[in-house]
């Protein structure tokens, strides 16, 4: 892998210094094979021609980063986080604009949550720029794949494993940061239809001390047989409680949470606080911002589930949302608990929730001036 391919060129991009990015020449798939698939994308199934690839090794640091074509990873069967997981991940979209440019949302942030995902899990950082380089380098090479059909997305995502063969536990030695990209329609298959929810009782996400706080892959493993879970009850997704009094609400599976107060210009939104066991969403972080720009209160803080089944049952909290990258937001309608079931409001998406969905999409897709400066565009 350590060898350049004839066939291949160094870009003007540096992913660390002293380490340029170097572009191979990536077969590409024909015109109309693309189209097919940008045609109706869904999520997460289908991936573009190129990876961005580097390699950590100890002593040496980063090395060997590379534009190469998609395909396998060869991995010794011993390689760390095969077994011991110490693997992170971020997720972030590129945004094809009006004027035909393209640009992702605030990667700045991502680039900043995995570093610090990275120093949870003992895995040497990728330095902020290196990331940036690398996710501009993918969809820049790959922009035909930018859909831009109503709310299609390029779905990026940047991911770091240990690569170390060796099966003693502790921090690996040997690291590859990967960066794919899949062309995206609605996360959800039924679009932005409320979500039914399971409050799960006998799993947790996080704990304290934990590392609810960063998006590494073990979290997600330990996720799955609560979302089955809240199939199992007829429910759409699992929405977790905290640790220790499982009394707080948290999270909806990988999505942050929002409650709205009241209604019209004076609603107000609380948002679970982020207590350590919490994943510090992006898009939780900029609808707190637009939010509050359009003049509604909105507070940090715990949220119990009496709180909201009350606020239910006695009108004050009028809707729910769970936001998150891949779906941006998504009403939640019924709620299932050991406690007893309820509805919020009357089932459908409420108003807020809309508005700020509105609000966000029209700034990650152009069609309203980027006053925050959250878009980055990829020349
Ligand atoms: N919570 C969890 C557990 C997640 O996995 C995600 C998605 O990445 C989020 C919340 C939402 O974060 P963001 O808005 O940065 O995508
Ligand atoms: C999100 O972007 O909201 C996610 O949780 C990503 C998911 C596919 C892990």
């Amino acid at each position: 892998m350590t060898d350049t391919l004839a066939d291949s060129r160094t870009s003007s991009r540096t992913f660390v210094e002293g380490v340029p990015v170097v572009v191979e020449d990536v077969r590409r798939r024909p015109a109309a094979e693309r189209q097919a698939v940008l045609a109706d994308p869904g999520f997460g199934r289908h991936f573009t021609d190129s990876m961005f690839l580097a390699r950590y090794r100890a002593g040496e640091g980063w090395v060997d980063a590379r534009l190469t074509a998609y395909a396998p990873l060869q991995l010794d069967p011993s390689a760390a986080a095969l077994h011991y997981a110490q693997s992170i991940f971020e997720g972030l979209k590129a945004y094809a604009q009006p004027d035909g440019s393209v640009a992702t949302f605030r990667p700045e942030a991502n680039a900043a949550r995995f570093v610090r995902g990275a120093k949870r899990l003992a895995m040497p950082p990728v330095p902020e720029p290196g990331f940036l380089a690398a996710v501009d380098a993918l969809v820049d090479a790959d922009r035909d794949w930018v859909p831009t059909g109503p709310d299609q997305t390029l779905y990026l995502r940047p991911y770091q494993m240990a690569v170390e063969p060796f099966l003693g536990v502790r921090p690996a030695n040997e690291y590859l940061f990967l960066v794919i990209a899949s062309p995206a329609g609605a996360y959800f298959p039924r679009g932005v239809q409320p979500v039914s929810v399971y409050l799960s009782e006998d799993y947790i996400r996080a704990a304290p001390g934990g590392t609810g706080e960063v998006k590494c892959a073990g979290n997600y493993a330990a996720s799955l047989l609560a979302q089955e879970q809240a199939i199992a009850a007829g429910c759409d997704q699992v929405v977790w409680l905290d640790a220790v009094e499982k009394r707080y609400v948290e999270e909806m599976g990988g999505m942050n949470l929002f409650f709205v107060l009241g209604s019209g210009a004076d609603a107000e939104l609380v948002t679970p606080e982020l207590t350590g066991t919490l994943l510090p969403g992006i898009t939780r972080d900029s609808l707190i911002t637009l939010a509050r720009e359009r003049g509604h209160r909105v507070t940090e803080r715990r949220f119990s589930v009496e709180e909201w089944r009350e606020g239910v049952a006695d009108g004050s909290v009028t809707e729910t949302f769970a936001c998150g990258t891949a779906a941006v937001i998504t009403p939640v309608g019924e709620v299932k608990a050991r406690t007893g079931d309820f509805t919020v409001g009357d089932g459908t998406p409420g108003p807020l929730t809309m508005q700020l969905r509105e609000a966000l999409l029209d700034i990650q897709h152009g069609r309203v001036a980027d006053t925050h400066g959250w878009l980055h565009r990829i020349g």
